[in-house]
């Protein structure tokens, strides 16, 4: 981590403000910049530009770069998603081809700009720099990809958005990481509005680029086919009940592969628990996954320290009008109320260091987790990692990021649903989930946030 020393080396002496742009940092004594002007155009002096990631030819990209951050993405909602899909053509095929290639380079000018309105002490760390570079790399890779008028056009589209998906895995450690070590250097809930803001757009980035990949696989593999079950990632009939089951199966094996002999709480099911409605399943999943994760943990703790055999999880299912909404009651001792302040940041107070440690073993751990997704597969019936979430759900329990709640709060909210925890101190826990049902909440949610 970098000390305030070092940092401060980089402040102007003139009026102590920051250099502007990240790049000058590997000129610490150049503060050609005019104080107290911060507009974005101004962040950026070609002549301080290191050749590896801004070229001679910086400024002109940054002037394109405002050009796309001054354009307004466009929100799509779970609705959209999942009727656009239900009837393919060629012609449609081509129409998400090119929404795609044109609302990408939108959503990541949004978030470069929001990375250099910085204070230039943050940009200028490692972790956040590296995910800097790789967003502007992405956004000329797609912003640079012509017009797509064919299938064949369409199926190299493809190839680069894979790629591309590939390349972004590693964005979330890099991210939390930047994020703790630049603790000390800006206010943490302007910090948590920004990892915020970067993980929903990811989200948004993501669904659009899955979505668009499912259904060209899908259109190219048999061009009449009707969804009956599913488009693309959207599920029509996911089934409450059977979702949970899954994410138990998964985390009940994860835990169990980690810890042989502890005894892990059975759950109970009441309520509407054939509930059926329509979403991104691998969200749901998601969301659930951690919830239990969690539930599964604090027993763990709490057996190894008491000895007391874990009272069963409830797992309440109610289906109200709007909202499908799910309860996880468990009594396994509540959450330490020194940490609940730090719940739904990325930030994690007192816990930064142990978090900032585990993370840095995330890319090691790639291997590790396709071997536990072989060694699980039985219990839960999945084969493949079927999204990018696949590798964080299915990481080793020994291994606490601390982002289960903060992250299952932004893929909730995304489509217009919520997480909330009541805990109850020396007793148990009490959280919800509310699914919002098909509904365009999720335009409202998404607006000026992707
Ligand atoms: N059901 C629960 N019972 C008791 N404590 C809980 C429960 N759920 C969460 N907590 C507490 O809240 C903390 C934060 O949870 P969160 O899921 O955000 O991160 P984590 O579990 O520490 O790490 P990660 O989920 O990334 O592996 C946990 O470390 C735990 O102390
Ligand atoms: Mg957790």
């Amino acid at each position: 981590m970098r000390s305030r020393s070092t940092l401060l080396y980089d402040q102007c002496r003139t009026c102590r403000c920051l250099p502007l742009s990240p790049y000058r940092a590997r000129r610490p004594r150049s503060f050609a910049h005019r104080h107290g002007r911060t507009s974005v155009g101004e962040r950026f002096n070609s002549s301080d530009m290191p050749p590896s990631t801004v070229s001679s030819r910086h400024f002109y990209q940054n002037e394109t770069l405002l050009d796309y951050a001054a354009r307004s993405a466009k929100p799509v909602s779970l609705r959209q998603l999942a009727f656009f899909g239900l009837k393919l053509t060629n012609e449609k095929i081509i129409q998400s081809a090119n929404f795609v290639r044109q609302e990408l380079p939108t959503r990541m000018a949004h978030r470069i700009h929001d990375m250099q309105s910085l204070p230039y002490s943050v940009v200028r760390n490692n972790h956040i720099s590296s995910v800097y570079e790789l967003y502007y790399h992405s956004f000329n890779t797609i912003r640079r990809f012509p017009v797509i008028k064919t299938l064949e056009d369409n199926g190299l589209f493809c190839d680069v958005l894979r790629e591309l998906l590939t390349h972004h895995t590693a964005v979330i450690p890099h991210l939390v990481m930047g994020v703790i070590e630049c603790s000390d250097l800006i206010d943490s809930k302007r910090m948590d509005r920004f990892m915020e803001s970067m993980l929903r757009s990811r989200i948004s980035r993501r669904v659009l680029t899955e979505q668009h990949i499912a259904l060209t696989d899908a259109f190219l593999k048999d061009p009449t086919f009707q969804p009956s079950e599913q488009v693309g990632q959207v599920f029509f009939q996911c089934s409450a009940a059977d979702v949970v089951r899954q994410c138990d199966a998964l985390a009940r094996s994860l835990t169990r592969s980690s810890y042989e002999d502890i005894p892990i709480p059975e759950l109970v099911f009441e309520g509407d628990v054939s509930t059926k409605f329509a979403y991104v399943a691998s969200h749901l999943r998601y969301i659930v996954g951690e919830i239990l994760r969690n539930t599964f943990e604090a027993s763990l703790e709490r057996y190894q320290a008491i000895r007391i055999l874990p009272a069963p999880v409830l797992v309440t299912i109610s289906d109200a009008p709007q909202h499908v909404i799910f309860r996880f009651s468990d009594q396994a001792g509540g959450i330490p109320p020194e940490i609940i302040p730090y719940l739904w940041s990325f930030v994690k107070g007192p816990r930064s260091m142990i978090r900032h440690h585990n993370f840095e073993q995330v890319p090691a751990l790639e291997a590790i987790v396709e071997e536990l997704e072989a060694s699980v597969g039985h219990a839960t019936g999945q084969k493949k990692p079927i999204s990018s979430l696949a590798s964080l759900t299915t990481r080793s329990p020994t291994l606490r990021l601390g982002m289960g709640l903060p992250m299952s709060k932004i893929y909730a909210e995304f489509w217009g649903g919520k997480v909330a925890v009541k805990s109850i101190d020396g007793f148990g826990c009490d959280v919800f989930l509310h699914i919002s049902k098909l509904g365009n909440e999720s335009r409202f949610v998404q607006e000026n946030n992707i």
